[in-house]
């Protein structure tokens, strides 16, 4: 028996709608708040190193793997994985459930505060000591993940008004909705972006910031943690692993030039973050000069980039704070909205296909669910839930799932098949070298990968927080997603899946 799924299947209205939609998954905070901290932690210039050889190994195979898949199989990740065989289908619903649940709870919420910080460059509200005004002032911090203490109701607030727009983008629909948005949200963040870094290489000391950024550390490069870092930044920064590309893809045409598309989203958005890096080390190099402090002094860690050393350096800028405040903020909240977007796409696309109920309905009961459950990090202990989910997710649940991926891919389905599929499809071939990545290079790297960081969990609690909070809210929250999806995968389809011809 075919699959039956829903009647009509949404299409991108256009090529490029499809391509802004991927790019914006793509480019999201992560590119911005958390690649330039990246570098610079891993040794500035050196960190290039190790990006690009991800980039190349792991990021561009499984971008043409996962638009390969989704536009072979018209379907979610979970239709795809079951059109290959029934019993894989539980990892699709993983995908998806990992991503909605785990990142897509806080990811609100970092948008949310990057909102509250827009409306903050109105009068500089940070004043002289960013670090108390975010720690202490703006998110009330807790001792600990288990002081969950009250919700900070300005947080609250700008977290309804992310989930409001993302409802409001997703229930539109593909073509109304998520395309029309990304053909405004991307040329809008590409032009913000670009005034920024063009303001900050221009600002005095700017030089000094960008050598740090640039003057590469070699030694740092036979330290297993700088590839790790890189290779996970890579799947998030791509949006691997979640199915969302799968799912975007299966609204393509039949004729799709699906490699060409996979190294253009694949390039701009590295490309994008190595342009946000200059922007931001010269930034810090301008403040490191105003405080006669080195760069490497004038940050500490992740989120004080973007929440206590910006605000400080753009204080003191010496014209137009304000607005440089609000162009830099605005750039996160559009970047951000852009990928959270796909996020809720790729989860209503899977319910939609397997049981076809109507996408207004599907939309609203999971941004309303959404919502509730990224209140327990809008609390004063949220940052800490932040934090731990955000460690979780980097060093198992991508890799995790990028593993199966590729074992399920390269030697269930036979990459053979879908590199057939593929070059039909498209007028380029597929260089040899795909088929050996998706089987053999990725897995052994991410098998790697993963055994490192269970080792590290094991030598010490991550950031020394309670084991307990780390059990809660890493592994168990693994085991209780993959416990739904077996569930939901059980459940039974309209008709059987079946691959189309
Ligand atoms: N790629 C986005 C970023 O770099 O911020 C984040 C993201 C979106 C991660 C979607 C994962 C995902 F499935």
């Amino acid at each position: 028996m075919a699959i039956e799924l829903p009647h009509h299947r949404p299409q991108w209205k256009t090529h490029i709608g499809f391509l802004l939609a991927a790019i914006g998954s793509a480019i999201g905070l992560g590119n911005i708040w958390r690649f330039p901290y990246l570098c610079y932690k891993n040794g500035g210039g050196a960190f290039l190193v190790p990006y690009l050889v991800a980039l190349l190994v792991v990021g561009i195979p499984l971008m043409i793997l996962e638009i390969g898949l989704g536009h072979k199989m018209r379907g979610s990740a979970p239709t795809s994985y079951a059109r290959i065989d029934k019993r894989w289908e539980w990892v699709g619903w993983w995908q998806l459930l990992f991503v909605m649940f785990g990142i897509m709870l806080y990811y609100s919420v970092i948008i949310s505060w990057c909102l509250n910080f827009f409306f903050f460059s109105f009068n500089l509200s940070w004043g002289e000591d960013p670090d108390s005004f975010f720690f202490s002032g703006f998110l009330m911090k807790s001792g600990s993940p288990f002081q969950i203490g009250d919700v900070r109701t300005p947080i609250l607030f700008a977290v309804a008004a992310v989930w409001f727009l993302s409802w409001f983008i997703v229930f539109l629909g593909v073509e109304k909705g998520l395309e029309r948005a990304n053909k405004f949200f991307m040329p809008l963040l590409f032009v913000l972006v670009g005034i920024l870094v063009f303001w900050s290489v221009r600002l005095p000391g700017a030089g000094e910031g960008v050598g740090v950024y640039l003057r590469p550390d070699f030694h740092r490069l036979k330290e297993v943690g700088v590839w790790v870092d890189a290779f996970s930044q890579i799947f998030f920064t791509l949006s691997l692993g979640f199915g969302i590309m799968i799912a975007y893809a299966s609204y393509l045409p039949r004729k799709s030039e699906i490699v060409r598309d996979s190294v253009i989203i694949c390039l701009t958005n590295c490309l994008f973050s190595i342009f946000v890096g200059f922007g931001v080390f010269a930034v810090l190099g301008y403040m490191a000069g105003k405080t006669s402090q080195p760069v490497d002094q004038v940050v500490t860690k992740g989120i004080g980039l973007a929440f206590v050393a910006f605000p400080k350096a753009i204080s003191l800028l010496p014209s137009f704070a304000r607005i440089f405040g609000m162009l830099f903020f605005a750039s996160l909240v559009v970047a951000g909205l852009s990928s959270a977007v796909s996020i809720i796409e790729a989860f209503t696309c899977g319910i939609v296909d397997k049981f076809h109920y109507s996408r207004g309905a599907i939309v609203s009961v999971l941004c309303i669910a959404g919502f509730v459950g990224s209140i327990i990090f809008t609390t004063q202990g949220g940052l800490f839930w932040v934090d731990i989910v955000d460690h979780f997710v980097n060093h198992y649940g991508l890799v995790l799932a990028g593993l199966l991926e590729c074992v399920i891919l390269g030697w269930v389905y036979k990459t053979s098949r879908l590199r057939e599929h593929i070059e039909h499809a498209s007028s380029t071939k597929i260089s040899w070298w795909w088929d050996y990545a998706v089987k053999v290079v990725i897995p052994i790297v991410l098998i790697f990968l993963l055994v490192n960081s269970i080792i590290e969990e094991l030598s010490a609690p991550y950031e020394g927080y309670p084991v307990l909070s780390l059990v809660l809210l890493g592994r168990d929250w693994l085991v209780v997603t993959l416990f739904l999806a077996v569930l939901i995968s059980m459940r039974s389809w309209k008709a059987a899946p079946e691959e189309p011809s």
